[in-house]
C-alpha cells in the first residue's frame, strides 16, 4: 500500500480519488497521510465498509468506466486490483485520465498472468478435480484484454494517453494457512470462488481435497509451518509468493468512446 500511494504521490492536502476502493484499504492509508480523499466502489456493501475504514473521506457508489466527478477533479487517482476487475479496461483508464488533473498521478496494480505459485494453487486444485471452466463465467473479451505483465500494462497505459509510464513487479511471501486460503473461494468470492460454490458438494470436496495434496508443496522443508513461528502460535501454513505489477502515470485527459459494461475479467 505504501508502494501504491507514493506511486500517486498521495501527501497532505492532495486530492486522491481511491478508485474501487472496497474495504478503504488505500483511502484510510491516504486520509493518514492528510489527504483530502474521496473513494467509490461499484458494491454497496463495500461502500459502507469503506466509510467505516476512512470516516474522514467522501465515499460514494459509483463504477467506471463512468465516474460522477468533473475533468481534473483530482491530484491523482489509486486504483488497487481493480483494472483487473473491469469489463472494459481501456475506456475505464480513460476515465481515471480525465477526472485526473493534467500532470497528476495515476496509480494501478493488476495480478499478473502467469499467476505467482501460491496464487495458481486454487486453479491447480479445481483443474485437478476434473472440474472446468463453465462457458457462461464472465470473460473478457479478447480485444479488451491485454498482457498481464509490465511491459503488456505499461503499453496499455500508454496507449491510454498516460506519460512517464513506469511498471515495476511486487514479490512477497504471504504466509496463511490452508482454511484461511479455501475460505475465500468456499464463500464464492472472484471467479474462482463462483466456479467452486456452482459445483455439488462432492465436487467441491473433492477441490478442496486436491488444495490440501497440493498445498503440501508449500510447506517448509524442515516439516515446520511457515506460520506456527509468530507470536500468533502454531497454525498450519501455506506460503504464496505473490507479484504485482504497479504503475504509476500521469498525463492529460483525452476524450473516449461511451458505451461499456462492467464484467469480471480474470480470475486471479
Ligand atoms: C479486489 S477488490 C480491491 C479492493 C481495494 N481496492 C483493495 O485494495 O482492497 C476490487 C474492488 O473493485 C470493485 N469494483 C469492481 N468493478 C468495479 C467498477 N467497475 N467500478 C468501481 N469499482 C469496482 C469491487 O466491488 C471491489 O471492491
Amino acid at each position: 500500500m505504501p508502494r501504491l500511494l507514493d506511486a500517486a504521490r498521495v501527501r497532505a492536502g492532495a486530492r486522491i480519488l481511491d478508485v474501487g476502493t472496497g474495504t478503504g484499504a488505500a483511502a484510510a492509508a491516504a486520509a493518514r497521510r492528510g489527504a483530502d480523499v474521496t473513494a467509490v466502489d461499484a458494491e454497496p456493501d463495500m461502500v459502507a465498509r469503506a466509510g467505516e475504514a476512512a470516516p474522514t473521506a467522501d465515499v460514494r457508489l459509483a463504477a467506471l468506466p463512468r465516474l460522477p466527478f468533473h475533468d481534473g477533479e483530482f491530484d491523482a487517482v489509486v486504483g488497487n486490483f481493480v483494472l483487473n476487475h473491469v469489463g472494459r479496461p481501456r475506456q475505464a483508464l480513460g476515465e481515471l485520465r480525465r477526472v485526473t488533473r493534467p500532470g497528476g498521478r495515476i496509480a494501478l496494480t493488476v495480478w499478473p498472468v502467469p499467476a505467482a505459485a501460491g496464487q495458481a494453487l486454487l486453479g491447480r486444485a479445481v483443474r485437478a478435480a476434473g472440474v472446468t471452466r463453465p462457458a457462461d463465467l464472465p470473460a473478457l473479451p479478447a480485444e479488451e484484454d491485454f498482457p498481464r505483465t509490465e511491459d503488456g500494462f505499461a503499453a496499455l497505459l500508454g496507449e491510454a494517453g498516460l506519460q512517464d509510464v513506469d511498471c515495476d513487479t511486487l514479490v512477497w511471501n504471504h504466509r496463511t494457512t490452508l482454511a484461511e486460503w479455501w475460505s475465500g473461494p468456499a464463500a464464492g468470492v472472484a471467479t474462482i470462488g463462483r466456479l467452486v460454490t456452482s459445483r455439488p458438494p462432492a465436487v467441491v470436496a473433492a477441490i478442496e481435497g486436491r488444495l490440501r495434496s497440493l498445498s503440501a508443496e508449500f510447506t517448509e522443508a524442515d516439516g515446520t509451518q511457515p506460520a506456527s513461528r509468530g507470536p500468533a502460535g502454531p497454525r498450519p501454513g501455506v506460503r504464496r509468493p505473490g507479484r504485482i505489477p504497479v504503475a504509476p502515470g500521469g498525463g492529460t485527459p483525452r476524450p473516449l468512446a461511451p458505451g461499456t459494461t462492467d464484467e469480471q475479467s480474470r480470475s486471479p
